[in-house]
C-alpha cells in the first residue's frame, strides 16, 4: 500500500481529485496518510477534514526562520511514513534537503505542457495568461517528479487541452484543471502505486508489473 503525503496551499481541487479517485477505485493500493498545508485558510484542509483524513498546517510564519520551517516540514513528512509526497497546488518552494530525501518519490502537477510556460514565477493564473498571450492552440497539464530545479524533473504524464478563441485566463485555467489536472494526477499516483513507472536517466519509462497493471 503506497502511503501518500499531500502538500496543498489553496482550494485543494487536485487533492479532491485524488480523494475521489481512491474512493471510486481509479487509484488502488494507495492511501493518503496526511494532508499538509502552509496556509491555515486553505480550503484543501476542509476537504481533508470532510474526508476523515489527518491534516495539519505547517506555516512559515510560525517559525523563527525558513530553516526551522523546512526542518518542521521534513519531520512531518518523515513522521507520516509517506512513500510518495504529492504537491497538489502547493505554493511552497521545496528545499533541496527535502527534494533529495524524496528523490523520485515526490511529484508535482503543473498547469501547462512542460517545457512551455513553466519555471520560476510561472504558477497559477500567470501560466494561462502567458499561454493566451502567445496564442497557443493547445495547452494542458503535466505531472512530473520533483528535482532540484523548478518544473524540471522527469515527466510522468501530460494531457492536452484545446484553447478556445474566446478563452479568458480563468476559463482556460478551469478547463485545464477539469480536463487535464484532475485526470493525470490520480492516474500518475495509480501507476506509481503499482510500480508501473520508473525514472531512468531523467526520463520516465513504463515497466511491466506483476499484476499486469495497465
Ligand atoms: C492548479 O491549477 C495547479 O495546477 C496549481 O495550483 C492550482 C490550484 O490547485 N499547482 P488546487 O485547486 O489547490 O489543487
Amino acid at each position: 500500500m503506497l502511503k501518500l503525503a499531500v502538500l496543498v496551499s489553496g482550494g485543494g481541487t487536485n487533492l479532491q481529485a485524488i480523494i475521489d479517485a481512491i474512493a471510486d477505485g481509479r487509484i488502488t493500493n494507495a492511501k493518503i496518510e496526511i494532508v499538509i498545508s502552509n496556509n491555515p485558510h486553505a480550503y484543501a484542509l476542509k476537504r481533508a477534514e470532510k474526508a476523515g483524513i489527518s491534516f495539519r498546517c505547517i506555516c512559515p510564519r510560525d517559525y523563527a526562520d525558513r530553516e526551522d520551517f523546512h526542518e518542521a516540514l521534513l519531520l512531518a513528512l518523515e513522521q507520516s511514513g509517506a512513500d510518495l509526497v504529492v504537491l497538489a497546488g502547493c505554493m511552497v518552494v521545496i528545499p533541496e534537503q527535502i527534494v533529495r530525501r524524496y528523490e523520485n518519490r515526490m511529484i508535482n502537477i503543473h498547469p501547462s505542457l512542460i517545457p512551455s510556460f513553466c519555471g520560476k514565477d510561472y504558477y497559477g493564473l500567470r501560466v494561462h495568461e502567458e499561454a493566451l498571450a502567445r496564442g497557443v492552440k493547445v495547452t494542458g497539464a503535466t505531472v512530473h517528479f520533483v528535482d532540484a530545479g523548478t518544473d524540471t524533473g522527469p515527466i510522468i504524464l501530460q494531457k492536452a487541452v484545446k484553447v478556445e478563441e474566446d478563452d479568458t485566463p480563468e476559463v482556460l485555467q478551469r478547463r485545464v484543471m477539469e480536463e487535464a489536472e484532475w485526470v493525470i494526477m490520480p492516474r500518475a499516483i495509480d501507476l506509481i502505486a503499482h510500480g508501473a513507472i520508473q525514472a531512468v536517466d531523467g526520463k520516465v519509462i513504463r515497466v511491466k508489473t506483476e499484476d499486469g497493471h495497465r
